[in-house]
């Protein structure tokens, strides 16, 4: 097992703060767990914790602070030693709504990230309470109804470096990634779980840094991935890239352009690991010019596209 239990919660920054609100709410069917200053933390109805995502009026769009949570409060002093000795430590800081202290570090392209173990479950108000005790709310059915946050795509200059960071000092599994011909790496898909991706860096067609490519939310079935690209269509969400399966890690997809800039996929599916000694698939240059699972050719944009604008 990873020290690393799971990915999230993510902060995403919005510079058209009402609009994107109302697209995860109203839209994407997530909750409003709380409001503090710039800040509103969202949660989906299958969230254990109390919220994750948090999204935070800014002058411009992309990532804020991803969280990783530790496997136990020893994962995590061992992950914050590891992480001190590479020199892109920053510090700890109090955490966050329902968080414990957190250890703030940067990834070897500038993203920013939490380290924590404490946190908060989320215990549903009578009014929202679940029929049953082993799911953390009521399904609400409204918009997409969002279950909960799955994985984070990040954009890097140098994928190699960020992948051989995050499975050396954060303990991430590495399942996918794609070597190009000139044997530079274009992508890694790692996980701290058997789900065949939780965390993916891909390369910066512009070599900036710190830049987010896509924050993925789960339903449970592909029907429902379907349904969010009715509601989107009729609400006038820009769809990048319909409903199809992702030859990559096998996931089944949507993607869309919140509001904000911001790209957010629906997803469900994928792959699980469960060998412990599951060899890591490289795909070729070739192999991925063949486009996605079933033939759609991967969309243009899907290679040059994220948040920040590059001229941020
Ligand atoms: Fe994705």
């Amino acid at each position: 097992m990873s020290e690393l239990a799971h990915l999230g919660p993510v902060e995403l920054f919005t510079p058209r703060f009402d609009e994107s609100l109302a697209f995860f709410v109203d839209i994407l069917g997530m909750d409003i767990e709380a409001q503090d200053g710039p800040s509103t933390y969202l949660r989906g109805w299958g969230d254990y914790q109390r919220w994750s995502v948090k999204l935070t009026a800014s002058d411009t769009s992309g990532m804020g602070i991803l969280g990783l949570r530790a496997w136990s409060p020893q994962a995590l002093e061992r992950r914050v030693a590891g992480v001190e000795a590479t020199g892109l430590g920053v510090g700890w800081t109090e955490g966050d709504l329902g968080r414990g202290p957190s250890y703030r570090f940067r990834d070897p392209d500038g993203h920013v990230f939490e380290l924590y173990y404490e946190c908060e479950r989320y215990l549903a108000p009578e009014h929202r309470a679940p029929a049953h005790k082993n799911v953390p709310g009521r399904y609400t059915g409204r918009g997409c109804a969002i279950k909960r946050l799955d994985h984070i795509n990040l954009l890097a200059s140098d994928v190699r470096a960020n992948r051989e960071f995050c499975v050396d000092t954060l303990d991430y599994r590495l399942y996918e990634r794609i070597e190009l011909d000139d044997g530079s790496e274009a992508g890694a898909w790692m996980s701290a779980t058997i789900a065949a991706h939780e965390l993916i860096y891909t390369r910066d067609a512009h070599r900036a840094h710190g830049r987010l490519h896509h924050v993925a939310l789960w339903v449970d079935t592909r029907e429902e991935c379907m349904r969010a690209a009715d509601i989107w269509v009729d609400a006038g969400i820009p769809i990048e890239a319909a409903p199809s399966k992702h030859a990559i890690a096998q996931g089944f997809f949507l993607y869309g352009i919140e509001p904000g800039g911001n790209r957010i996929e629906v997803t469900t599916g994928g792959r699980f690991v469960y060998a412990p000694d599951e060899p890591a698939v490289v795909w070729t240059e070739r192999e991925r010019a063949k486009g996605q699972a079933w033939g759609v050719k991967t969309v243009e944009s899907f290679h040059t596209y994220g948040t920040p604008p590059v001229d941020a």
